[in-house]
């Protein structure tokens, strides 16, 4: 499995701001990454990639870093601009930030609220979207900001933020979210606290090199997972996957539907928990997934969907509206593509309800979302018929080599060039 898309976003702008070098293995390689060493790159950081999965970043220190020559242009990543805007917020040099279209029309101005609130200067589009101007030379104060959605890049925004304000940064978060940001911290050696759900952090603390060595994601395994869950007899294991608490939610919902998944030889690796996942062909049984789930499996959705058109009965999706506002609106997106595919789902604003059947042959559009994508290949392992899925491009932005790996375990794909 490749290499964990958030641990390896983080990996580069830490390191980069870190005093000395920071090593990274087993980094994803994939577009949106790729995008944030390039801005870090105009930023002045020298970052060398001596192999497909491996990066070095000479860190600057947190005051190292220089005015970019033009935009900053993120593609399709709103895990780089988040954090990125809170990471320029703090500097003395002003800097632009934009995207390709999807990132340009995804909202910021839950980012630019607490920023501003710190003292920044953030200008964005009238609706609140990129293209974002951050004004450097600003003097930043902590603040504590309740965030009123589960977001760990708003979180990892205000405290990368944070790094740079004076007195102390701290947030609380109605669910918990990822926290590869505060555990990576830890390890650069910044004291960092969290308590019944709020983390904070002082300011002006240093941050230092050191190697980081990335955990494949579980994101990118779950449509592997899904893949083999759904096959007629699969037995698959898929080694050294992240298996951090707060990424876990997709393992405990397939549980919960009757997956026959199991985790072998837990270890850490640096300050992530990884283990080996086991998982097989399984009869799926469709029921409400509880809604405190959602923020730690909140990119799995897409192939949960899946999940649940495979699985015998009804299943019930609610608190999801997030999903709405991700690289695509991924309610709509998986509805429509299923509805296409002969599968009754039901949407409201926050919620859908998925009816199990059998997938059928047809077209679908992935609305250049990557796990839109991927989700309808795993499901045309299954269908009765053909199925094409438009726009498949994006794909690369996390997981380069998805066609080969899941072709690897017998699914029949091709790309077709139009
Ligand atoms: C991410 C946080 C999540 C997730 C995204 C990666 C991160 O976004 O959907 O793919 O690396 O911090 P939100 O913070 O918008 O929930």
């Amino acid at each position: 499995m490749p290499g964990d898309k958030s641990v390896s976003h983080r990996s580069l702008m830490l390191g980069s701001i870190a005093e000395g070098r920071t090593r990274v293995s087993g980094f994803l390689a994939g577009e949106d990454c790729l995008a944030t060493a390039a801005a870090m790159r105009s930023l002045g950081v020298n970052i060398e990639q001596p192999g497909p999965t491996e990066m070095v970043i000479e860190g600057v220190g947190r005051h190292g870093l220089c005015a970019p020559q033009g935009d900053l242009d993120l593609g399709n990543s709103g895990t780089a601009m988040r954090l990125m805007a809170g990471l320029l917020s703090g500097q003395s040099f002003s800097s632009v930030l934009t995207g390709d279209a999807s990132l340009n029309s995804r909202p910021m101005s839950r980012i630019i609220k607490p920023l501003t609130a710190m003292g920044a200067a953030i200008e964005s589009d009238c609706d609140g979207t990129p293209p974002l101007q951050v004004s450097g030379g600003l003097r930043l104060h902590g603040i504590h900001y309740d965030m009123p959605v589960a977001s760990a890049q708003v979180k990892s925004a205000v405290l990368l933020a944070g790094l740079y304000a004076d007195g102390s940064t701290s947030v609380t978060e109605p669910a918990v979210t990822r926290d590869h940001t505060e555990r990576m911290l830890r390890t650069m050696g910044v004291a960092v606290t969290s308590a019944g759900g709020t983390i904070s952090l002082d300011g002006g603390q240093v941050l230092n090199g050191r190697e980081v060595r990335v955990p494949a994601d579980l994101s990118s395994a779950t449509f592997i997972i899904l893949g083999a869950l759904i096959s007629r007899d699969a037995d698959i294991l898929i080694e050294n996957v992240g298996v951090n608490p707060t990424r876990t939610g997709v393992i405990n919902i397939l549980q919960g539907m009757g997956a026959d998944i199991s985790l072998e030889n837990p270890q850490l690796l640096g300050e992530e928990p990884v283990a080996d996942i086991r998982v097989r062909a399984s009869q799926l049984q469709g029921g409400a997934v509880d809604p405190a789930l959602v923020s730690l499996a909140i990119d799995e959705f897409p192939a949960l969907f899946v999940a649940a058109a495979a699985a015998k009965g009804v299943t019930t999706f609610t608190g999801i509206g997030e999903l709405r506002v991700k690289e695509s609106d991924r309610i709509a997106a998986m509805a429509s593509g299923m509805r296409q595919l002969g599968i009754q789902v039901d949407e409201s604003d926050d919620g859908a309800v998925v009816h199990g059947g059998r997938f059928g042959g047809g077209e679908v559009d992935s609305f250049h979302d990557h796990r839109v994508a991927m989700s309808f290949a795993v499901a045309a392992t299954i269908a009765d018929g053909e199925v094409l899925i438009r726009d498949v491009d994006n794909v690369d932005t996390s997981f380069p080599g998805f066609g080969d790996c899941i072709t690897g375990i017998g699914a029949d794909i091709r790309v077709v060039d139009d």
